[in-house]
């Protein structure tokens, strides 16, 4: 073998790193993944290999709910979990339903139902109901609200979340760092390029943010580290089981309802009734000067 010293490349990468500090955080963090982790495999045959063994062993005789699962695998780990003997399975996911989506549920003769969503809206995720097993891969990253929808996430979990996301590597001396991607220069969504193997897969991160009307949710918003993620759970009311960092950018969670109880967050609208409570006997000339009155109407609160 010849030493990486010798190697073709070698001094030209180190001296790009040397004037590049991103780029040495990102490189290095993939040299020492790979020296601690030597694997002849692919990462991506390795990942969905794991998932649909997660999938296989934890759906049978469960209600499962696949959260994001249409693009690009077209609802397969949901109906890998009816396969599997899960007893009620849903698939909800923003996009509209594909062709190919159709034809396999018909070609299957699948009883999944699909319901077209926001994971954002408060509204449909309560009407969702609970799921023993949920599976949600590939959607914190590209909202501007990760944390809001692992809460929403913590509503429609009954037993398992198996959570999937594309993450930072730790950043040296700085414990839960995430990085907002959008706003970053051309040259930093180059540096992510470089280490992504393109620009395509990753608007607002390895290239332009894209200003789409609607398409705000194609961008990455986040890059989340791992500890950052972690702690991420915890205060969305989970506990981590299992992890499978797959890569110094990959990464699954197994979790279950734990970790800090969520009722420490006021519901929606509590902290409104409150004050309109405070006000609601009080005679109108005995209201604090700064109550905002108009007419009969206490607007405020
Ligand atoms: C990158 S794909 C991931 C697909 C699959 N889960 C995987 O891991 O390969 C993101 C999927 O999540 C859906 N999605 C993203 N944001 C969402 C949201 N806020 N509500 C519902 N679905 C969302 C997208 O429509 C898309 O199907």
């Amino acid at each position: 073998m010849i030493p990486a010293r010798l190697r073709m490349g070698y001094w030209k990468r180190r001296w790009r790193e040397r004037r590049d500090p991103a780029l040495a955080w990102l490189t290095g963090a993939n040299r020492r993944f790979r020296k601690n982790h030597p694997s002849d495999g692919d990462m991506w045959d390795d990942l969905w290999t794991n998932r649909r063994r997660l999938i296989q062993e934890l759906a049978p005789g469960k209600s499962f709910l696949d959260l994001g699962g249409m693009y690009g695998i077209v609802g397969e780990m949901a109906f890998l979990a009816e396969q599997a003997g899960a007893t009620r399975v849903v698939l909800f996911d923003g996009m509209d339903p594909s062709d190919e989506f159709d034809e396999k549920h018909r070609r299957n003769e699948s009883r999944l139902r699909y319901i077209q969503g926001d994971l954002h809206d408060a509204d449909h995720i309560a009407s969702l109901g609970q799921f023993d097993i949920v599976w949600c891969a590939g959607v914190i990253y590209h909202s501007p609200n990760p944390l809001q929808q692992l809460m929403h996430l913590r509503h429609v979990t009954r037993e398992r979340l198996l959570l999937g996301t594309h993450v930072i590597p730790e950043v040296p001396g700085i414990e839960q760092a995430c990085v907002l991607y959008p706003g970053i220069s051309a040259e930093m969504q180059a540096t992510y390029a470089h280490v992504h193997g393109g620009a395509e897969r990753f608007p607002g991160m390895a290239g332009p943010f894209d200003t789409t009307p609607l398409l705000a949710y194609a961008n990455m918003w986040w890059g989340i580290s791992p500890s950052a993620l972690r702690s991420m759970m915890h205060y969305s009311g989970f506990e981590v089981t299992d992890e499978y960092l797959y890569s110094p950018f990959w990464i699954d969670l197994v979790v279950r309802p734990g970790g800090q109880s969520t009722d420490i967050y006021p519901a929606l609208g509590l902290v409104r009734e409150r004050a309109r409570q405070r006000f609601a006997d009080t005679p109108r000339d005995r209201l604090p000067t700064w109550a905002d009155v108009e007419g009969d109407e206490i607007r405020s609160p």
